[in-house]
């Protein structure tokens, strides 16, 4: 593998003091992980609400790190949110409801976050002038992608799903806050991330749990529809590279661009790893409004000298390792609030056993 790129650094165009909202979840942890990890010089600000998918464990490996400061707070919350804002130069916002299917049971929520509290955010950053505004968005806007086409990010946004209608109505506030006020907006659409830290609900580290616990392999129909998974490092190498050198006013595809990769691919890999039966694979009703495939043209990101450098098969090995030596983080999450959504979302199909 190629020598890893090193984040730019204060001076290299992130902005010294950094509020990061969400931080506490997979990606956003894991951008700051790597800035106070790697970069020099910086102070960061996580304010995360600490919903079911936020967790403070995922910032232990930074907490005595004399640049950062955690905050418990909501980003719907004006107050508190001005002034943060006037504490820092720059807002990250990873903060958002993250799961589809979790928007297609309860759509509310995702909303008030990533909507109306990305709003808020915005409001903040234009009263506070500040020198930049990332807004970590997702591929999922531009809608099902029939092959061999790749989204551009000029693209238009055709949504399908509660989570992706409001991820879209983020980004689209963004660019209106940049033509009428001049914020300097960025805007980040990543693909299907995967890496240490992911809250067991999302394929990847569900299926790894699953299968280390001998437990089924939930398949939603017949397992091919397609997408292209990065690495959680990749990611936010990405997102600091965009937050560096990215041009204000302009969204940024983050993608690795591999073949893609269908639920039942990630399922045997998972079991081929994991040294589990084809039995745990368990075909389940399809989600509603599955988008079939999602694929990046990520060129422009990558004109900002980015390169994500995991490949699907390095990094599968590599969760699957991380996963079966931290079952001290994830085997107490696999019970209350999750099962009682795992036992919501998941039908059977007519004939298979019930999924438990
Ligand atoms: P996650 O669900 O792991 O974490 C979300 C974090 O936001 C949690 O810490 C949660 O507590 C916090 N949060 C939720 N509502 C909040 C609120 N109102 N105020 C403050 N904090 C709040 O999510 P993730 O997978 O790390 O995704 C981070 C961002 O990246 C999201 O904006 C998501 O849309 C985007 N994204 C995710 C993926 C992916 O595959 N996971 C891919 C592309 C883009
Ligand atoms: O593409 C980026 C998006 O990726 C992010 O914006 C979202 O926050 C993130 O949740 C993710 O959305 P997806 O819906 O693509 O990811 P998920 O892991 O839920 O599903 C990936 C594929 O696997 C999809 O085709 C559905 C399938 N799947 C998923 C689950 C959870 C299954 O077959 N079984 C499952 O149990």
């Amino acid at each position: 593998m190629a020598e890893r790129a090193s984040l730019p650094s204060v001076g290299e165009g992130i902005p010294p003091r950094l509020l990061v909202t969400g931080g506490a979840g997979f990606i956003g942890s894991a951008f700051v992980r790597q800035l106070l990890g790697e970069g020099e010089g910086f102070s960061v600000t996580v304010l995360d609400k600490l919903t079911y998918a936020g967790n403070l464990a995922n910032l232990s490996p930074v907490d005595s790190h004399p640049g950062y400061r955690f905050v418990h707070g909501d980003i719907c919350d004006a107050q508190l949110v001005g002034k943060l804002a006037n504490e820092v130069d720059c807002i990250v916002n990873f903060a958002a409801e993250t799961h589809v299917d979790r928007s297609i049971l309860e759509p509310g929520g995702f909303i008030r976050t990533d909507v109306l509290g990305t709003h808020q955010l915005l409001e903040a950053a234009r009263q506070a002038r500040h020198s930049r505004f990332l807004q970590v968005s997702t591929d999922e806007v531009y809608g099902d992608v029939a092959a061999p086409e790749r989204s551009h990010e000029t693209d238009l946004v055709q949504p399908r799903s509660p989570y992706s209608a409001s991820k879209a109505s983020g980004d689209l506030l963004c660019f209106a806050y940049h033509a009428t006020y001049d914020l300097p907006v960025l805007v980040t659409r990543g693909s299907n991330t995967y890496g240490p830290y992911q809250y067991p609900e999302k394929i990847v580290p569900l299926f790894i749990t699953q299968a280390l616990d001998q437990l089924p392999l939930p398949v939603y129909g017949d397992g091919s529809a397609v997408r292209d998974y990065l690495h959680v490092d990749d990611h936010a190498r990405g997102i600091a590279a965009v937050l560096a050198h990215g041009v204000v006013g302009e969204a940024y595809n983050l993608g690795r661009g591999e073949e893609p990769i269908s639920g039942m691919m990630v399922a045997q890999a998972v079991l081929r790893l994991t040294g589990g039966s084809d039995n745990l694979i368990q075909p389940v009703l399809d989600r509603p409004g599955h988008d079939r495939r999602y694929a990046l043209d990520s060129t422009k990101a990558r004109g900002l000298g980015w390169t994500p450098e995991v490949s699907f098969r390095d990094g599968i090995a590599r969760t699957v390792r991380w996963y079966e030596e931290r079952r001290d983080w994830w085997g107490p999450i696999k019970s209350g609030e999750f099962l009682d959504f795992y036992r919501r979302n998941y039908r059977p199909l007519a004939g298979s056993a019930p999924t438990s």
